[in-house]
């Protein structure tokens, strides 16, 4: 039996690897599938850049996001892997070196139980993949660190094989900062907890897809994000100012100047054209666009006259988006705006959204329930149970022309 069972997962995630074709598809793949087949709560993969010698968090899933972070080869149990090409465990298990501590433990989460594993290829070793805290509390196995090195393995000979390489990720600056963000609503005698805990931090100029279960949270993380919501408790960070307790007057401004909203009903003017819905709010903006450039943005210049009625689903998305976009946002927050829309008007609108963060320098955030659009984000964060679950950096983010569902 066990070895089927093994056998089954390794051949899973051969066949995963077999068609990708980027380094940061082979690698999160892999780590699904180890993460599901062992359940551990926490995933992390690290490479090493030998320009600077830094081991680098490439793919991460779990609570917390350490994709941001970089350590001195040979640090930690993830650093002592790839310097040696010596798996590491704890508590200590046959076949691995035993661990003193890794880097899940420098950011503040705890590890009961870790597998690390190198990632080896023909010639060297290029980075590790670890592992934490099995959902059982038990701890892991000498043949779950077998299966982790072959599998690791599989994915180091891959990498190898294909020529896959890591792109230089850089990103902005944070504009925005959620630490231990809480929303409670109460009902009666009881109180439902939404948001359990939230820490993010929102850069400038990405894009970032929210992906989660109806009901996750999403949508109330969004609209605390938006200053349209209250936190029951954490603070919210504002271009390096607590905005846990704004004024009406830095609230309204906020609203108006540095963010626009999307969402998935378009919420037009019936009796106003394209161009007038859209001047409307330049009117009473601070600095806005000139109308004409967003018009131009949402590539709506022949229909800028047209109400409304006369407009399909994805033209009239487009005037709600290039009325957010007029007021020149440094951020546009987007709650399912092509949820209502076929495959074709929503990658028109996709088209557009990906044209904003490009031409603009616009950060967007955008809850989706659609995976497929999830690869065109520079992140992806996961909620689950109004927790974070995962955040994923795509090295390599998909054009809104090269996805389809
Ligand atoms: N004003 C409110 N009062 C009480 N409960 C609320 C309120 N707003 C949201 N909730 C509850 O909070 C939970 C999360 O809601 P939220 O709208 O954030 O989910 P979501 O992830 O956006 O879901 P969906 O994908 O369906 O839009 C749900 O259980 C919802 O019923
Ligand atoms: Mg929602």
């Amino acid at each position: 039996m066990k070895n089927t069972k093994q056998t089954a997962l390794i051949y899973r995630v051969m066949m995963s690897l077999l068609d990708v074709e980027q380094l940061d598809e082979a690698l999160s793949g892999t780590l699904d599938i180890i993460l599901e087949s062992l359940s551990c709560e926490l995933g992390a993969v690290w490479l090493l850049d030998e320009e600077s010698g830094m081991l680098k968090c490439v793919i991460s899933a779990g609570e917390v996001d350490l994709t941001e972070i970089s350590v001195e080869n040979g640090i930690g149990a993830e650093g002592i892997a790839t310097l040696t090409g010596q798996s590491v465990s704890k508590p200590a298990i046959e076949g691995a070196i035993s661990a003193d501590g890794c880097i899940f433990d420098e950011v503040g989460v705890k590890t009961r139980t870790l597998l690390c594993v190198p990632l080896n290829t023909t010639k060297k070793y290029i980075g590790c993949i670890a592992v934490a805290n099995k959902t059982s509390g038990e701890f892991y196995t000498a043949e779950e660190l077998d299966l982790l090195e072959k599998t690791a393995a599989l994915a180091a000979l891959t990498i190898e094989e294909k020529g896959l390489i890591l792109p230089n990720h850089k990103h902005g600056r944070t504009i925005i900062s959620l630490r231990d963000i809480r929303k409670d609503y109460s009902s009666g005698d009881t109180v439902l907890h939404v948001l359990k805990g939230i820490n993010l931090d929102i850069y400038e100029n990405e894009f970032v897809v929210v992906l989660g279960e109806s009901g996750c949270g999403k949508s109330t993380m969004m609209n605390i994000i938006g200053g349209m919501d209250y936190p029951t408790s954490g603070t919210l960070i504002v271009e390096d100012k607590d905005f846990s307790h704004p004024t009406e007057k830095q609230l309204t401004d906020y609203r108006r100047d540095y963010l626009g909203f999307i969402f998935q009903s378009y919420n037009l003017m019936p009796n106003l054209t394209a161009r007038e819905n859209i001047r409307f709010i330049a009117e009473i903006t601070k600095d806005p666009l000139p109308v004409d450039e967003a018009i131009r943005l949402v590539g709506l210049e022949e229909r800028a006259g047209n109400y409304p009625s006369q407009m399909s689903g994805g033209q009239q998305q487009r005037v709600s988006i290039a009325r957010a976009l007029v007021k020149n946002p440094k951020m546009i927050l987007a709650d399912e705006p092509t949820a209502a829309l076929d495959f074709q008007t929503g990658q028109e609108v996709l088209r557009v959204i990906e044209r904003i963060v490009k031409e603009k320098g616009t950060t967007v955030i955008m809850i989706t329930h659609n995976v497929e659009i999830a690869k065109m984000a520079h992140r992806v964060v996961k909620l689950r149970n109004g927790q974070i679950s995962s955040i994923k950096t795509n090295l390599s983010p998909l054009s809104a022309d090269e996805i389809s569902w």
